[in-house]
C-alpha cells in the first residue's frame, strides 16, 4: 500500500459503513380488518420485507387498533420480520407482552414515556430489536445519548394516528441530519407516513433504509400488492 493512501494516524483509511439493504414495510394499519390473516399471507406472498404492526391506545395517538393477541394470532401467517411500531404510553409494561407474541423489532416513542433509555434497555434484554420513534416535532437530537442502545430508527412523516396523511416535507432534512448523528453505526433509519414513489427516493437520498407504507400499498387489493411495494424501491 502506497503512503499516499495512509491516513494521518498511519493506518489505512477506514472503509465506510456498507450501505444498509433497503427495506419496505406495508403497513396493516391500511388492510381490511375482517381478514387480517389474509391480508398479511398477501404482502408477504407480494414481496413484502417486514410486516409493520401500528399498535394505538387511544391515549398517546387519537385512535386505537390492537394489541399483542392479535399479533401472536398473526404470527402463524408469516415468516417475515414482525416490525411493531407502538404508539402507546405508557410503553414499558407491555414490552415482554409484544416480544412473547412474536415482534422481532419493538419500537416505541421517546416522547411515550421519561426514561427512554430504561425502554430500549428492556426491549434487548427481551432478545428483540430495540426502535424509537419521533413525531414530526421532536429533533433528532433527542436520540444523541441512546445511539448506542438502538437498532432502528423510526422518523415519523406525518403525525402519527392515522393513515392516508400527507409526507411532511421538512422531514427530508431531518433524515439527512439523523445519517449524519449515527455515522458508521448499524442503525436502519426507517420513514412512516406519506410514503409513496414520489416521496421514497426522497428519504433514501437522504439516507432512510426502510420504508413504511400503507395506503399506498393496500390500495387497489391484493391484485395489486406486488406492484405497488416493487414501485417503492429504487429503480436499479
Ligand atoms: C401512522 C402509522 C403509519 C401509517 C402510515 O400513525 O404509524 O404506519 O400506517 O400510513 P400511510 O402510509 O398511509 O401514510
Ligand atoms: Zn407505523
Amino acid at each position: 500500500m502506497s503512503a499516499a493512501r495512509l491516513s494521518p494516524t498511519g493506518l489505512p483509511p477506514a472503509s465506510p459503513a456498507p450501505a444498509r439493504p433497503v427495506v419496505i414495510a406495508p403497513s396493516i394499519l391500511s388492510a381490511d380488518f375482517s381478514k387480517l390473516g389474509e391480508e398479511v399471507r398477501a404482502i408477504d406472498e407480494a414481496g413484502a420485507d417486514w410486516i409493520h404492526l401500528d399498535v394505538m391506545d387511544g391515549h398517546f395517538v387519537p385512535n386505537i387498533t390492537f394489541g399483542p393477541d392479535v399479533i401472536r394470532s398473526l404470527r402463524r401467517h408469516s415468516a417475515k420480520v414482525f416490525d411493531a411500531h407502538l404508539m402507546i404510553a405508557p410503553a414499558d409494561p407491555y414490552l415482554a407482552n409484544f416480544a412473547d407474541a412474536g415482534c422481532d423489532i419493538i419500537t416505541v416513542h421517546a416522547e411515550a414515556g421519561p426514561h427512554l433509555d430504561r425502554s430500549l434497555q428492556t426491549i434487548r434484554n427481551l432478545g428483540k430489536k430495540a426502535g424509537v420513534s419521533i413525531v414530526p416535532s421532536t429533533p433528532e437530537s433527542a436520540l444523541e445519548y441512546v445511539l448506542d442502545r438502538l437498532d432502528l430508527i423510526l422518523v415519523m412523516t406525518v403525525n402519527p394516528g392515522f393513515g392516508g396523511q400527507a409526507f411532511i416535507p421538512a422531514m427530508v432534512e431531518k433524515v439527512r441530519r439523523l445519517k449524519a448523528l449515527i455515522g458508521d453505526r448499524p442503525i436502519d433509519i426507517e420513514i412512516d407516513g406519506g410514503v409513496t414513489p414520489e416521496t421514497a427516493p426522497l428519504v433514501l437520498a437522504a439516507g432512510a433504509n426502510a420504508l413504511v407504507a400503507g395506503s399506498a400499498v393496500f390500495r387497489g387489493g391484493p391484485g395489486e400488492y406486488a406492484a405497488r411495494i416493487a414501485a417503492l424501491r429504487p429503480a436499479v
